[in-house]
């Protein structure tokens, strides 16, 4: 008999793995293994990535087991093998790739629940993660899947702004339940009072600062942000529904033009904990904060998850998209990208 938590857990990753694999059934396999762009994995590299996580944490970690397919470690490692490079490889396709990812799931059907079933939980997070990115890869080249919609539509502008009052805000997630190791530990800031804007910046609101020169004023820019700017066409985006696949730089040249900044990600995370904030979840969104550690942080279960990211140039995105499952759609959680890129889901609110 399987305990019920295992039972509950087995079930969400079959529900998972079938979402998974309905978001590239109309591709073919040229278009499952081409590479679409130079910053995103061939799709098949993810999918053999999700396979080989699982294996590593289920199966090789918790359950002592040998990894099903040692020689593929080093090919599904992200770090040892870069994304620019994936292309070349002789990652899984077709057959034998679905083969992978079942004799995988097999085995980890019998990989015993421990600690409330937190690796399995990391497992299912980590392929609803992935698949985020791969319709990131699959919006750049046109890919979608035919049910794919953007973020949904939103009533007024993004220069609505509302007040928030100064004072203690508790920041990150707390002990219980399963967490990432950068949500944590809570704790408690003091923050002056701001406002934020009550819907994300919208494409009218865009179409607004592109049409009054937002791209052409160097003084709206950082430096490295107006170097960026010489070599992009300016976003465009439905009138209704909150601007998406913007930069980090786009959004703070954009706020500047406003007279404002971009929120610190703990303005972020009170603001939507007040439930003062509509349209969350539908774009990310860019946030001023540098990605970096809560004090008081332990790696968990990895450094390779968060900690390597500290302290690079990377920038915190707060929220979630529309191509974020619901299952790891949280106020705590930290995403984190470099300012240059384009291809999350990613759009912004403004602050003063
Ligand atoms: C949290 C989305 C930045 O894609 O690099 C996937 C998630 N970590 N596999 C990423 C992740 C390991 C991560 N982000
Ligand atoms: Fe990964």
């Amino acid at each position: 008999m399987v305990a019920p938590v295992a039972a509950q857990l087995h079930e969400v990753m079959g529900e998972v793995r079938a979402r998974t694999l309905k978001l590239v059934a109309h591709l073919d396999e040229d278009q499952l293994t081409a590479v679409h762009s130079p910053i995103m994995s061939p799709l098949a590299w993810d999918l053999g990535h999700v396979a080989a996580y699982e294996d590593l944490w289920l199966n090789h970690r918790l359950a002592g087991q040998e990894l099903l397919r040692p020689g593929l470690a080093e090919l599904y490692d992200a770090f040892e093998t870069p994304r620019a490079v994936r292309g070349d490889l002789e990652f899984l396709r077709g057959a034998e790739l679905l083969a992978y990812l079942d004799d995988v799931r097999a085995r980890s059907l019998e990989a015993p629940v421990r600690d409330g079933g937190e690796l399995h939980e990391l497992v299912i997070r980590h392929e609803l993660q992935h698949t985020e990115t791969m319709l990131q890869a699959m919006r750049l080249a046109g890919l979608e899947p035919p049910a794919f919609a953007g973020p949904a539509g939103v009533a007024g502008s993004g220069l609505e702004l509302v007040e928030v009052p100064g004072g203690a805000a508790t920041i990150g997630a707390g002990p219980e339940g399963f967490s990432y190791d950068n949500e944590r530990p809570r704790h408690v800031v003091e923050l002056p009072a701001f406002s934020i804007g009550r819907v994300p910046v919208t494409g009218a609101d865009w179409t607004a600062f592109a049409e009054e020169g937002g791209y052409s004023r160097p003084e709206l820019w950082t430096p490295a942000g107006w170097e960026w700017a010489r070599d992009v066409s300016p976003r465009m985006g439905a009138p209704d529904a909150p601007i998406v696949h913007v930069s980090w730089f786009e959004a703070d040249a954009f706020a500047r033009f406003h007279g404002a900044r971009l929120p610190s990600e703990q303005e972020w995370e009170k603001a939507a904990l007040a439930g003062l904030l509509e349209g969350t979840y539908e774009v990310w969104e860019w946030t001023a904060s540098e990605f970096s550690a809560y004090a008081g942080f332990v790696a968990h279960p990895y450094r390779e998850y968060s900690e390597v990211f500290f302290d690079k140039g990377y920038r915190v995105l707060r929220g979630g998209s529309c191509a974020t499952h619901e299952r790891i759609a949280s106020p705590h959680f930290r995403n984190w990208d470099l300012p240059q890129r384009r291809q999350l889901f990613a759009g912004l609110r403004i602050a003063r």
